[in-house]
């Protein structure tokens, strides 16, 4: 039997754009380690940086970064446009944080970002007291006048971690209080975060509450290990049937419903070293050689918690024996690209079996050689998860824009292929 590789993964990129942005509200010197170096998190940097604050990094991921914070409202008013380029999390959390100082800022980004859903956060943050205007019907660019908030109290229609901590940083920012009710749990990082920095925040069976903050202290935070691409190398160990060990990741519950479907797949995952950092749960992940994925079925409340690992399931999904049946995840069809189509005919393109849905899709497994050529959709997502099947010897599998992935996790194809030439 071949002994485990051991690998990392880069940092988590929700934590990376909060850390940042937290940093920035805070009073003195944060000072961060593990920050994804990816684009996403630099989009983040550069609309910080926009609006008068001061960073120290070369961005390499072994970096440590020095955040001069400008205390909780003290951003200034920007001279040019905030790029947000394809980040979907730096676009709708700084929309919070801009609602709540007095100043005008528009909001803009690639085609990919330009074509996703804004009102979602304008409305609560409207009725918060700030303005809103759009170019088109909806989407980038969007121009935001911030100013004095009020209190909101807002019944979330989708469970969006970005919606939930647009309201919360603006609510922090402005001193108002904030109470967001979801139909299920989104990530809870903001949450994590803001308890962690001593802020008034209570979290209830079907709500989260803030009270009005005063300062908020500096950060001295280590980002752990992202397990949305741990996800990528622990489904190419499953494929080869080999053995892995990830260390450093986080799994907070909110974000590791891909782990719970992994093992109803089939798949032996083991946690190991579990301890909190930052007020985060971080584990070791071990993987033991797979003998065989059998389909599941994926749906309802489990979905907001692996909301990004879908691709990479469905794609595990395409080599399990049986069928599966994703369903409760119509937010897919509003990601970087239309997921579910993306995936469905990919999926159809490299010869495997799978229907869409309007809220998911069905696959249903093989185990015939898969080979054709993959569109991504400029998504990071459907490139890594058509990847991880390209991986895999007897396939032939081409992505049509392999650079796509630095958004989330820059290194990946390395990681990848030396995953394939492990023993
Ligand atoms: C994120 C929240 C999720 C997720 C995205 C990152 C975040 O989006 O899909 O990749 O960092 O808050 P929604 O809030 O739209 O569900």
């Amino acid at each position: 039997m071949s002994t485990a590789r051991t690998v990392s993964v880069p940092g988590d990129k929700s934590l990376s754009h909060r850390a940042l942005m937290f940093a920035a509200l805070a009073t003195g010197e944060s000072v961060l380690r593990g920050v994804l170096p990816s684009a996403d998190v630099r989009s983040t940097a550069g609309v910080l940086a926009a609006l008068g604050v001061e960073l120290v990094t070369s961005w390499s991921s072994s970096d440590t970064l020095y955040v001069t914070g400008r205390g909780r409202r003290g951003l200034l008013m920007p001279n040019r446009e905030l790029d947000c380029g394809n980040s979907g999390t730096t676009t709708r959390l700084m929309a919070g944080i801009v609602a709540g100082h007095a100043m005008r800022a528009t909001f803009s980004g690639d085609a990919s970002l330009s074509r996703r859903p804004m009102r979602r956060i304008a409305r609560p943050l409207t009725q918060m007291g700030a303005s809103f205007s759009f170019a088109s019907d909806d989407g980038l660019p969007m121009t935001v006048q911030g100013g004095e908030l009020s209190d909101i109290t807002w019944v979330s229609p989708t469970a969006s971690a970005q919606v939930k901590s647009a309201i919360l940083l603006a609510a922090l920012v402005s001193g108002c209080s904030a109470r967001v009710q979801e139909p299920t749990r989104s990530r809870d990082h903001t949450e994590r975060m803001l308890a962690a920095l001593g802020a008034p925040i209570f979290v209830t069976e079907d709500a989260v509450l803030l009270d009005p903050v005063g300062q908020l202290a500096p950060l001295h935070f280590v980002v752990p290990g992202d397990p949305s691409s741990a996800l990528f190398l622990i489904a190419s160990a499953v494929l080869q049937g080999q053995p892995l060990e990830i260390v450093n990741v986080g799994v907070n519950e909110t974000r590791s419903g891909a782990f719970g479907v992994l093992q109803r797949m089939g798949v032996a995952l083991s946690f190991a070293n579990e301890r909190e950092v930052g007020g985060e749960p971080v584990a070791d992940i071990h993987v033991a050689p797979c003998r065989g994925l059998h389909g599941v079925m994926i749906g309802g409340d489990e979905i907001p918690a692996l909301i990004d690992e879908i691709p990479i399931l469905a794609c595990l999904a395409s080599c399990a024996e049986g069928e599966t049946r994703i369903t409760d995840a119509a937010e897919l069809r509003v990601k970087e690209s239309d997921r579910i189509a993306a995936v469905v005919s990919n999926l159809r393109a490299i010869g495997a079996d799978a229907d869409e849905l309007p809220d998911g899709m069905v696959i249903r497994g093989g185990s015939r050689p898969l080979s054709g050529a993959i569109i991504t959709h400029a998504d990071q997502r459907i490139a890594m998860a058509f990847g991880v099947l390209g991986a895999l010897s007897g396939n032939d599998v081409r992505v049509d824009d392999p650079a796509c992935v630095d958004v989330s996790f820059p290194g990946f194809w390395e990681l990848l292929a030396s995953l394939r030439a492990a023993p």
